[in-house]
């Protein structure tokens, strides 16, 4: 990369820019599918209405995208992680097992998505290993479930911000309300989620991990025969991202090759150690007021949580 600039690490300082996640579609005159999982998507102009993404050069995708005369930006909702797994691995007939309906121009549009453009082709640029292609909308759906987010190489969800009642600082907890909501527990669960997080995690950063580091970490320290033969498969973030995570932590010398698979080397072990040792002390401080037997009930009613619904 020139510049002396470190690829890995420059990515890694782009993740700070949460995004939403999209999938963008496409289909040539011969019939050929596209569609990729892309999280460069913007909005441009109002008048005429311009969007953008880019794309990799050596994406296979880039020959139908170059000849088709419309492609559909489809915004996925947050239960869609599954078609941004599917969409970001390459491979033959992406459609095969997806539904979708064909949209203006024949692009694909994805059902139970968060929204959807329909786009004209309207100008591709050359920039460096990327094509930029803009799009000039031509029909959208605001279908309005909750987006899927993308943030510092995981999947997340969007949540109300906990200093949103105090403008003043940059981080309150949020305080508690007076009447149903008091008692609602969904309600209760968020508040407490957020006040927790704004709490630990900056802790959590102080130790030198991001929260996919971190989270990695745990669970190569809890569940080391998961990565005995090779990288798994996980729920909370693509693949790519996942051997992206285990080689910062190779870098920094916290992770080694084993054979097929990966495990924490000395250094790494002792990183584990001091996050579980943060996690087990936040718990105490937070939770001070109670005895070992009611923490007991509180942490298998969260357990069963999801269980019984
Ligand atoms: C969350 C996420 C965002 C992505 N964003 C982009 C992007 O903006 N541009 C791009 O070219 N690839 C992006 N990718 C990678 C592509 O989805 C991936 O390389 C895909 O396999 C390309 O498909 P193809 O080679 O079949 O065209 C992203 C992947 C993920 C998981």
């Amino acid at each position: 990369m020139s510049n002396d600039i470190d690829a890995r690490a420059f990515r890694r300082a782009l993740g700070n820019f949460a995004t939403g996640v999209t999938v963008i579609t496409a289909q040539n005159s011969q019939g050929q599918k596209v569609g990729v999982t892309v999280n460069s998507f913007n909005s441009v102009s109002l008048d005429p209405p311009l969007v953008l993404w880019s794309l990799a050069k050596d994406s296979n995708s880039f020959n139908v995208f170059e000849s088709a005369s419309h492609f559909a930006i489809n915004i996925l909702a947050s239960d869609q992680i599954e078609l941004s797994n599917h969409f970001s691995r390459p491979q033959e007939e992406k459609f095969a097992t997806v539904s979708w309906t064909a949209g203006i121009g024949d692009c694909l549009l994805l059902p139970n998505c968060a929204g959807r453009f329909q786009c004209e082709s309207y100008e591709r640029i050359d920039a460096g290993d990327h094509w930029i292609f803009l799009g000039k909308v031509v029909a959208f759906d605001d279908l309005g479930r909750a987006p899927l987010c993308y943030h510092q190489g995981s999947y997340s969800i969007v949540s109300t911000h906990p200093g949103m009642e105090n403008k003043g600082d940059l981080i309150v907890p949020l305080s508690m309300p007076r009447g149903r909501l008091r008692e609602n527990i969904y309600f209760l669960m968020l508040r407490a989620l957020n006040n927790y997080q704004s709490a630990y995690l900056p802790k959590q950063e102080a130790l030198g991990t991001s929260i996919s580091e971190a989270r990695a970490i745990f669970l190569l320290s809890d569940n080391p025969e998961l990565f005995a033969d090779g990288i798994p498969e996980l729920t909370n973030a693509p693949q790519s991202e996942v051997i992206e995570i285990l080689e910062n932590l190779r870098d920094r010398g916290w992770l080694a090759q084993e054979g097929k698979g990966y495990a924490l080397t000395e250094k790494g072990q002792l990183k584990a150690a001091q996050l579980w040792a943060l996690a087990d002390s936040q718990a105490s401080i937070i939770f001070k007021d109670l005895s070992a037997e009611e923490m007991g009930h509180f942490k298998q009613t969260l357990r069963n949580v999801g269980q019984h619904d």
